[in-house]
């Protein structure tokens, strides 16, 4: 079972404040936030239902002759709604498991948890592409995704710390921005020790639903492309489910040394010398300043370590208010990486992938990603280990893990 610890604040899943508040204030903002998220959980339903319910009107506001030359298109208006119903009652599953998640945030039901408030566009955004995130990470139908993102980034780790040169299960690996963390659980499986790291609680409340309480293979269904009007082929194509999971969750190996930790990557971990590798995907353009994350990298890693990057470089604030958003050039993170004295190991500066694919709609999106490996050279900050002449052995056999970060499963 993999438990979700909670470190900082979780702020993620909307515009970050800058200012500092009281711990009074902070823990109260932390439970509004939580409550508004869990309430974005309840609130699908109808949302998705006032969308349909808009359809319907626009049809039926047709001319008669119209609307007979297209007699499926009110049967498949009804099967979005049963669609949007069984979707709804996956994800008050997972709210059901999440009130109970963080001992400080929990506070009990408000008041009646039928009431149901309405939720802002954005956050029924962040709930739509945490449906389509359960694909991508836990579906048959995620396969391909998962084989072109994650795979690129295990076959790294594998060859920089083989099992036959490493004792895999003191390596420790550590996944920010794990998303519903199949890629850390992926790696754990292998042996390996390791931390998926999120602190979106749309994110969070679903990975802790998928990896602690899903067991049997496939046992649930998800409408994923309901929300999606437009640019389908056929009609069939939007209401197609997908199962998860597609492997089980809890079939680690019992000595498996796998966690989540919540909360933001850049106050959570800032131990120096700590993982000897970082692995991230699709993560390093959700930052404010890009360069914060390269340096928190070059921290955290012990001399010797690795960081192994996939991903695109979206700028996640370029287009909010009041936000600070540094959109750098890969080709100037590069340059700065280089200046801090990470060497680039492997690099491919055009590894092509998708993310969240609905693979049959009309409109796809391909990546054009940055992959490379950045060692910490070791020899920069060794010196009791020049001094102990240990060039030969492991970086994860020399440097004690941080075992107070752990949160075992
Ligand atoms: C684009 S998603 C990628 C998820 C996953 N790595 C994958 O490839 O499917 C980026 C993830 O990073 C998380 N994230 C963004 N900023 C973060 C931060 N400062 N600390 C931890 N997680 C963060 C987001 O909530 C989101 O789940």
């Amino acid at each position: 079972m993999a438990e979700t610890k909670e470190e900082t604040p979780l702020t993620g899943d909307f515009p970050r404040d800058r200012k500092t508040f009281s711990p009074e204030e902070e823990a109260r903002l932390e439970r509004q936030h939580f409550w508004r998220i869990i309430d974005a959980f309840r609130y699908y339903r109808r949302h998705v239902q006032e969308h349909v319910n808009r359809a319907e009107r626009h049809f039926r506001s047709l001319p008669q002759r119209h609307q007979n030359l297209l007699p499926s298109v009110l049967p498949n208006l009804a099967r979005i709604r049963q669609c949007a119903d069984h979707n709804h009652e996956v994800l008050q599953a997972i709210v059901q498991h999440s009130i109970h998640m963080f001992e400080n945030i929990e506070c009990g039901e408000r008041e009646d948890p039928r009431k149901v408030r309405s939720s802002s566009t954005f956050d029924m955004d962040k709930l739509k592409s945490t449906i389509k995130q359960f694909v991508r990470d836990w579906s048959e139908a995620g396969q391909g995704e998962r084989d072109s993102c994650y795979q690129p980034i295990i076959r790294e780790i594998q060859r920089h710390f083989p099992s036959d040169q490493y004792d895999v299960s003191k390596v420790s690996v550590l996944v920010p921005g794990a998303g519903l963390g199949r890629l850390a659980w992926e790696i754990a499986r292998l042996g390996y020790i390791c931390q998926g790291n999120e602190w979106s609680f749309f994110m969070l409340f679903s990975s802790n639903f998928v990896l602690n309480r899903c067991e049997k293979v496939n046992c649930l269904t998800l409408y994923p492309w309901i929300h999606q009007f437009s640019n389908n082929k056929k009609s069939s194509d939007q209401t197609r489910a997908i199962r998860f999971p597609d492997v089980n969750p809890q079939s680690l190996p019992q000595d498996s040394d796998f966690s989540m930790v919540a909360g933001d990557f850049l106050e959570v971990y800032s131990d120096a010398d700590s993982w000897d590798c970082v692995a991230t995907c699709f993560f390093i353009d959700t930052a404010h300043n890009v360069i914060q994350y390269v340096e928190t990298i070059w921290k955290i890693l012990k001399p010797g370590g690795v960081w192994i990057n996939l991903g695109p470089l979206l700028y996640h604030f370029e287009n909010m208010a009041n936000e600070l958003s540094v959109e750098l050039s890969y080709e100037d993170i590069r340059a700065a990486m280089v200046k801090l004295g990470f060497q680039i190991v492997v690099e491919n500066q055009s590894l092509l992938t998708t993310y969240t694919e609905n693979e049959r709609s009309m409109l796809r999106y391909i990546y054009d990603c940055v992959f490379f490996v950045a060692r910490k050279p070791e020899h920069l900050y060794s010196h009791c280990q020049a001094e102990d002449d240990q060039q030969h052995s492991p970086p994860a056999a020399k440097s004690l893990r941080q075992e107070n970060l752990e949160c075992h499963t």
